[in-house]
This record gives C-alpha cells, sequence and structure tokens, in this order.
C-alpha cells in the first residue's frame, strides 16, 4: 500500500501521533480514532479526528465507512503494568474487548489489514538473551496478557477472513520527534527518562531507583530504549511489506542495547547539564534484571534502521520536548 487512508487507533497518544505525523509526510491521511482517556487533542494535528472508544462498535464501523481506510494501525490500549495489576478487567475490556470490536468492524467494512501496537511484555521473564520473536510468550502481568491475547485475536482474524496482519512488540519507546511538534504525553507518567528530566528539573521528590541489587553491572535494570520516530518507520515499512494475505508476522523492536538505569541517569544528566537527585527503593516486583530485544528480524524482512541508535541523541529530543511543554504551560 503506498497512498490512501489510514484508521490510526490511540492516535492522539505518544506514540500514535508520532505515526499520524510520519504517515501524512509519506502522502497517507491518518483518520485519528481516540476517546482521549490518555490521549490529547492537541496531538492530533495530521488530519482528521473521531473521538470515540474501540469497544463502540456502531462508530468505528461508521467512521470505517465514511473514510474507507485501506489499513488500520491500532495502537488504542491501557498500557500501565500497575494499573493493570489492579484493574484487570478494565485492561481485558479495552485491550481485548476493544480490539475484538475493532477486528468485527474491519470484518464487516472489507478492511483487510492491521499493524497492531504489541510489547516486550508479552515475553514475561526472558529466558534467552536477546530476546527474539522465537522467545516463548509469557507474560507476567495482566497487561502482557492482554496484549498477548490480542495478538492471537489477530492472529485467528487473519487466517479466518483473509486479512494481513503484523504484530510490532516494541521494547521502551523513548524519545519525541525532533521537531518537537509532538511527544511524550503520559499523565500519570511512568518512564524512567521523562521522569529523569522532570527530577533534573527540580519538579517532585526527584527519581526513585526501584532495586540496585540485580545482577547486573552497576546493579540497576537495564532495559532496550527505542526511538518512537524509529518505532512508526517500522509501521510504515509494515504497512508496505503487507503481510500475505491469511498470514501474521511479528517482529520486535528495539535497539538490541541495553542501558541501565544509571546509565540512563547520568546520560540524562550530561544531556540536561542538571544534577538528577536520586534515591533508592525497593525492587518492584515482576521487574525483570535486563530486557533486551534483537530486531535482527525487522532489520532483514522490513529493511528496517532506527537512525536513533544512542541514548544520549534519545534523550535529547525528549528533553527538547519536556522543555518546550513546560514553555508552553507557563
Ligand atoms: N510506550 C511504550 O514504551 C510502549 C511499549 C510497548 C507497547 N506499547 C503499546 O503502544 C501503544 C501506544 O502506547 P503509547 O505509549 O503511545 O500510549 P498512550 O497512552 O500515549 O496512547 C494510547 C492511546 O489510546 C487511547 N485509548 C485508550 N483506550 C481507548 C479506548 N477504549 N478507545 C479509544 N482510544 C483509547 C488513549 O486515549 C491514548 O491516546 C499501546 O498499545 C501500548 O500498549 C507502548
Amino acid at each position: 500500500m503506498s497512498s490512501g487512508t489510514v484508521l490510526v487507533t490511540g492516535g492522539a497518544g505518544y506514540i500514535g501521533s508520532h505515526c499520524c505525523k510520519l504517515l501524512a509526510a509519506e502522502g497517507f491521511e491518518p483518520v485519528t480514532y481516540d476517546n482521549l482517556f490518555r490521549g490529547h487533542r492537541e496531538l492530533v494535528k495530521w488530519g482528521p479526528f473521531v473521538e470515540g472508544d474501540i469497544r463502540d462498535r456502531d462508530l468505528l464501523e461508521k467512521t470505517i465507512r465514511r473514510y474507507r481506510p485501506a489499513a488500520v494501525m491500532h495502537f488504542a490500549a491501557l498500557s500501565y503494568v500497575g494499573e493493570s495489576v489492579e484493574n484487570p478487567g478494565l485492561y481485558h475490556s479495552v485491550n481485548v474487548g476493544g480490539s475484538e470490536v475493532l477486528l468485527r468492524a474491519m470484518t464487516a467494512c472489507k478492511v483487510k489489514q492491521v499493524v497492531f501496537s504489541s510489547t516486550c511484555a508479552t515475553y514475561g521473564m526472558p529466558e534467552s538473551m536477546p530476546i527474539d520473536e522465537q522467545h516463548p510468550q509469557q507474560p507476567v502481568n495482566p497487561y502482557g496478557v492482554t496484549k498477548l491475547a490480542v495478538e492471537q485475536a489477530i492472529g485467528k482474524w487473519s487466517a479466518e477472513t483473509n486479512g494481513s496482519s503484523v504484530m510490532l512488540r516494541y521494547f521502551n519507546a523513548a524519545g519525541a520527534d525532533p521537531e518537537l511538534e509532538t511527544g511524550e504525553w503520559h499523565e500519570p507518567e511512568t518512564h524512567l527518562i521523562p521522569l529523569a528530566l522532570a527530577a533534573a528539573d527540580g519538579q517532585g521528590p526527584g527519581l526513585t531507583i526501584f532495586g540496585d541489587d540485580y545482577p547486573t553491572p552497576d546493579g540497576t535494570c537495564i532495559r532496550d530504549y527505542i526511538h518512537v520516530t524509529d518505532l512508526v518507520q517500522a509501521h510504515l515499512l509494515a504497512m508496505r511489506t503487507d503481510a500475505p494475505a491469511g498470514e501474521s508476522q511479528a517482529y520486535n523492536l528495539g535497539n538490541g542495547e541495553g542501558f541501565s538505569v544509571r546509565q540512563v541517569v547520568d546520560a540524562v544528566e550530561q544531556v540536561t547539564g542538571k544534577a538528577v537527585p536520586v534515591s533508592n527503593g525497593a525492587r518492584r516486583e515482576g521487574d525483570p534484571a535486563s530486557l533486551v530485544g534483537s530486531s535482527a528480524r525487522a532489520r532483514r524482512d522490513l529493511g528496517w534502521q532506527p537512525r536513533f541508535d544512542d541514548l544520549g541523541s534519545i534523550i535529547a529530543t525528549a528533553w527538547g520536548w519536556y522543555q518546550q511543554q513546560g514553555a508552553s504551560s507557563q
């Protein structure tokens, strides 16, 4: 697919809004469908907006019939691990129930292609590293369980309807649009880089490091950070490559390199020129010491080439966005 309309569920959110910008730049019309539960109307800048819930089949079908998208990029979800432990029913309703409604609406309206935002949380505790797509999927929290259930529902949908589907399993999305037209805006924020930037800026009580006694070189957890612009580039490639009809493909999206919490804090201090006040807290249950992915398959099959492969440049874009948001709220 090289032009046309794309329905972007969750397009008012962090990653979805970056994807809308890229789609528009590449000649597509992104139609954002989002209930603004966690998204922001201000981030919908590159195409029409429909305010709606993915569990609302009537509105979804009406939207699809009106805009006639050739493909769906499905970002809409709830994605806080802690919240999913407290309220697994809500996560099941939105993530699994909502995705099933979306698939039914797609079938009814003959939309044959979907690219789904999955996650490394579907793998659970790593048995080998780097994690590739063959790694067993044994999620250890309700969020990961719901995302795996959606992967399975989409796989079944592809087989039954001859649809084509791609699951993109992200590691940690980070950074912001280098032109600062959109960026990370989660409320509440749970991600390390924006929290460390806020701490460097003197906001709040400082950054808590959850566990400093892990079996890693400096004792803090290691994660794989991938720039949001690189992530959405993979979405475009996945849509253009178009998995064979009736089939489902899965690709990891990560940098293949891990950075510890302390390394991230050091890089934030370098980029901002400010000290990050930190305190050491207890480990969080279910946090693996290290999570690093192999994206060899995406590089090989999709021709994906992440551009932001060093932590400093990822953090620099996040800092630019953070400063701009602070300036605009004053
Ligand atoms: N951010 C990450 O590091 C990361 C990592 C792995 C996977 N993911 C996945 O990527 C996707 C996007 O993540 P994000 O960080 O941009 O999150 P986000 O919260 O910024 O965006 C999600 C969007 O979905 C919308 N939404 C939620 N429930 C909805 C509903 N019932 N109906 C319609 N819209 C609804 C929200 O309002 C929000 O705009 C999610 O599916 C998430 O699970 C994110």
